[in-house]
């Protein structure tokens, strides 16, 4: 059609090369479109006509500036923002070369502002007091609520005041364990207001995960509610809470402070479990400070925020976020990568728990006077039309979700989705992992009804916001792709040398110099943070993921390569969960990987050795399962638990991951060379075994 040549066109004559412009040969010479690659799904003229970016001759210009001139570049986006005190020269600083010495990223140092208030104060004085900012949707169907900017100010200005009154101080670590209430946005951003650093961690964490969380930061307030209701389950928060508190104790840190919402409708407050002195319910003291509360200024380089996120030793990392670059970039990528207009209402399906939920429930949205639901519940409660239930309801026209939803409804089928309007939906978006192609066209045509770009984001928790990512309206997507990076983002593809290889290839992800986004340390081990990221390709930011770039310049994620299981879009190391199960007393040994899963992307995969003299049982199995939801919780509980009389080992006793891997998808005539094991033997009593 007419529609397909206009963007044709105007792809060809673009210089190729720079941030790796297509040049869509094959359409433009009319060959046929033979593998994925060549797939094309072009936005309606009139979608980019209206597109903040409408053309990939705009992106190319504005990318190029990027790199070009970064500090113009941020410094006009930073603007639009307030600053109490503007900042200094230079307007960044970075050194991302650990042959050059310590690694070290700036922006905007010595400017003087606060997130807070340029979410929620100057979005109101813009005029937005009484726009919605937070629709809220309770776990069943008709509770729900909203709050308008005012409010939500009004909110956030009480519980700041409130931690203030606690002790709370600037720098002070505040822990916050709720489940996706209106009162989880409102507490981050509270110790923003008051520039406490939070950390938030995700509410299906165990009381174990959350005590190794509490005893790295020290809070002096842990902010949590008393139950929550998710489907059809009560899940009782604050009794994990106690146990992680009474465990923090026991280690010598004691939390003065436990603040804890009461959740009526799903717990009763005579029926919560009350520590006195310790335990304070957030609705007896909350509306009794000021619905006003002065900003503390904080530097664009004090920390915003800690989030803990899985690597491939079993201790979980501290990412450190800082505020100016943060809140520039969270707030340019929600704009931009979902073309972002006043009048659309915004659903993200992520928990705040995740990084984001950080940036892209609550930041980003926030930062761009956006409207934003609020979700508390399950996808599939009361049934899995909920999510198409709830666009409908609040006319959302923006909805960002993960590949593993779209696969997990795509099996329950069409009439739950085509039962729904969907009119007001204009974008959708994926993260979390690669989309599959038959997901993401499922996705497309049926949810969006063939009119919807869909924005695949690629990005990490330590990337703070989007890396790669379709502009919708600006160029055709490939189903799969996440396309083309974001300003000022350098992605390179470099070889097990760590040598940058150009054009078509594919090899480990990797960004050359600082993005005002990215995380600056790991809390209380720098060291770590340089070994982790910055040492396997010295003179780069190595992502973990492996990656190709085709013909037309169009990267491919292909998944992590390092010890790291991504189930459900949910980041777990390999090592935290063989660390969970050696600590059941009768496990001798324990070796996890990751194998394919139909719906939640990977599954965990654990080869398991007992205590000599210990049968295997199938008590025994779910035992060890239960040992890791209560170690880590339920979302890293092992598929399969695979009894294994001993691992495969070389002669210097390191397990070969790579031989487990086969065996645990099958692929057995693929285990390659095994005569470099202690014993072989181990391989064909794995075999044996498999089924068993
Ligand atoms: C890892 C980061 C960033 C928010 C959610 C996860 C994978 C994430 C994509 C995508 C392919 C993706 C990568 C990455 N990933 N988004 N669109 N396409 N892979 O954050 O827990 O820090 O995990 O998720 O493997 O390294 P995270």
């Amino acid at each position: 059609t007419l529609n397909h040549l206009r963007h044709v066109e105007s792809l060809a004559t673009l210089p190729s090369g720079a941030g790796g412009i297509p040049k869509l040969n094959a359409v433009i010479l009319g060959e046929s479109l033979a593998s994925e690659e060549d797939d094309l799904v072009f936005p309606s003229d009139d979608f980019s006509r209206r597109a903040h970016i409408p053309s990939p001759q705009k992106y190319l210009e504005m990318y190029r500036r990027s790199i070009e001139d970064p500090a113009g570049f941020w410094s006009d986006i930073a603007s639009q923002f307030y600053w109490k005190k503007r900042w200094g020269q230079p307007v960044y600083s970075e050194n991302l070369d650990i042959r050059k010495g310590r690694i070290e990223i700036e922006w905007f140092k010595g400017g003087i502002s606060n997130i807070c208030y340029n979410c929620l104060d100057r979005n109101i004085e813009l005029g937005n007091g009484e726009k919605i900012a937070l629709f809220w949707e309770g776990n069943e169907p008709g509770t729900d609520g909203s709050l308008t900017y005012n409010q939500l100010l009004q909110r956030v200005c009480q519980l700041a005041n409130y931690l203030k009154d606690v002790g709370v101080q600037k720098g002070d670590a505040v822990v916050i364990y709720l489940p996706m209430l209106m009162e989880l946005p409102i507490a981050m951003l509270a110790c923003a207001r008051i520039g406490a650093v939070h950390s938030v961690v995700f509410a299906g964490f165990s009381a174990e995960s959350l005590a190794q969380r509490i005893m790295d930061c020290k809070p002096k307030v842990v902010i949590t509610c008393n139950a929550v209701r998710r489907g059809s389950k009560i899940i009782h928060l604050k009794d994990i809470v106690d146990a992680a508190l009474a465990e923090s104790a026991q280690n010598g840190f004691a939390v003065d402070v436990c603040l804890t919402y009461e959740n009526h409708s799903a717990l009763e407050k005579s029926k919560t479990k009350w520590q006195e002195g310790r335990d304070t319910w957030w609705q007896d003291v909350i509306t009794k400070f000021p619905t006003t509360c002065d900003v503390e200024w904080v530097d664009a380089e004090d920390p915003l925020f800690l989030l803990y996120t899985s690597g491939s030793t079993g201790k979980p990392k501290g990412v450190l976020h800082t505020t100016g670059g943060y809140m520039v970039y969270t707030a340019a990528t929600f704009k931009y990568a979902f073309d972002y207009k006043p009048s659309d209402v915004y659903w993200c399906t992520a928990d705040c728990g995740w990084i984001t939920g950080h940036s892209y429930v609550t930041y980003g949205p926030l930062l761009n006077a956006a409207t934003v639901v609020v979700f508390e519940g399950a996808p599939n409660y009361p049934d899995s039309g909920r999510c198409w239930d709830i666009v409908d309801k609040y006319k959302v026209s923006i909805f960002y979700t993960a590949p593993t939803l779209v696969r997990s409804l795509m099996r329950e089928g069409d009439e739950y989705v085509t039962r729904y309007s969907r009119k007001s939906l204009r974008v959708l978006g994926s993260v979390g992992e690669p989309i599959n192609p038959s997901a993401w066209r499922w996705f497309f045509n049926l949810v969006g009804d063939s009119r919807c770009p869909i924005s695949d984001t690629w990005w990490q928790t330590e990337t703070g916001g989007f890396m790669i990512t379709p502009l919708p309206g600006a160029w055709p997507q490939k189903p799969g792709s996440a396309t083309f990076p974001f300003f000022g983002v350098q992605p390179v593809i470099v070889n097990e040398k760590g040598v940058e290889i150009e054009g078509e290839c594919s090899g480990y992800l990797c960004v050359k110099s600082s993005w005002p986004g990215a995380f600056r340390t790991l809390y209380g081990d720098h060291e770590r943070y340089e070994t982790t990221y910055f040492s396997a390709f010295p003179g780069y930011y190595f992502s973990g993921d492996g990656c190709s770039r085709d013909k037309d310049g169009y990267y491919w994620l292909t998944g992590r390569v390092d010890d790291v299981i991504n189930v459900s879009g949910h980041r777990i190391g390999t090592a935290e969960v063989e660390s969970a199960l050696v600590s059941h007393p009768q496990c001798a040994e324990a070796a996890v990987v990751g194998v394919e899963h139909e719906v939640k992307g990977q599954g965990i995969y654990a080869f398991v050795t007992l205590v000599e003299g210990v049968q295997y049982s199938e008590d025994l199995r779910k035992n060890l399962v239960s040992t890791v939801r209560k170690q880590i919780g339920a979302f890293a509980a092992p598929e399969k638990i695979h009894w294994a009389p001993g691992l495969p080992k070389t002669r210097s006793g390191k397990i070969m991951r790579r031989i487990l891997r086969k065996i645990a998808s099958r692929q057995l005539d693929e285990l390659g060379d095994t005569s470099t094991l202690a014993d072989p033997s181990v391989v064909d009593e794995l075999i044996a075994l498999a089924d068993s």
